[in-house]
């Protein structure tokens, strides 16, 4: 059976642009200290690229309710610097996640509040959990758009605070695992 759409892609983001109640997106100047900020445009030639857009739903906004997002992670010009997510915790402490790859390869990275990191990776099509407690980013380690579905509570809310900007996983270590 081939699941692909008539661009040979899963996702069809122009139509996930249409039809997602909820979208947002993450320019480079916002995120960290470790993308220097000093990348050539991806987008358009922007000085400051987006690097990723988030699409979402809801089935409600009860504890028994569900979120599932689809995010799309664009490839950084500088391999050197791989773009990620900006990464947070969840406020509640039982509140896990399922992560299910869709397009290109990147990295799941679980960050403790101890300080331990756990590299994840993530193919098309597999799929990886984020244990309660723990803090989470995806980083794009390929030439494409990485394109992942994440999915939990939705009203499990999410943490910024005391989540490190900079790179938590050497990448060029990372990429030999
Ligand atoms: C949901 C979730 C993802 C991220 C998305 C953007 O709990 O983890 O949908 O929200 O990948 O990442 P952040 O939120 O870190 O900017
Ligand atoms: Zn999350």
């Amino acid at each position: 059976m081939d699941i692909r759409g008539p661009s040979g892609h899963l996702v069809d983001i122009d139509q996930l642009r249409t039809t997602a109640p909820s979208q947002s997106l993450r320019r480079l100047s916002e995120l960290s200290a470790g993308h220097g900020g000093s990348h050539p445009g991806n987008l358009d030639g922007a000085d400051d690229p987006v690097v990723y857009e988030v699409f979402e739903w809801t089935t409600g906004s009860t504890p028994t309710d569900l979120l599932c997002a689809v995010t799309v992670l664009y490839s950084s010009p500088d391999p050197e610097q791989p773009f990620h997510t900006r990464g947070h915790f969840h406020r509640d402490p039982d509140g896990g996640e399922l992560v299910v790859g869709l397009e290109g390869t990147g990295r799941l990275e679980l960050l403790s509040r101890q300080g331990e990191v756990r590299p994840v990776a993530i193919d098309p099509l597999t799929w990886a959990q984020v244990p309660p407690g723990w803090a989470h980013r995806v980083t794009n380690l390929g030439p494409v758009p990485l394109v992942f579905l994440s999915s939990c509570s939705a009203v499990v809310g999410h943490d910024y605070e005391g989540v490190p900007k900079e790179p938590w996983v050497d990448d060029l270590l990372g990429r030999e695992t």
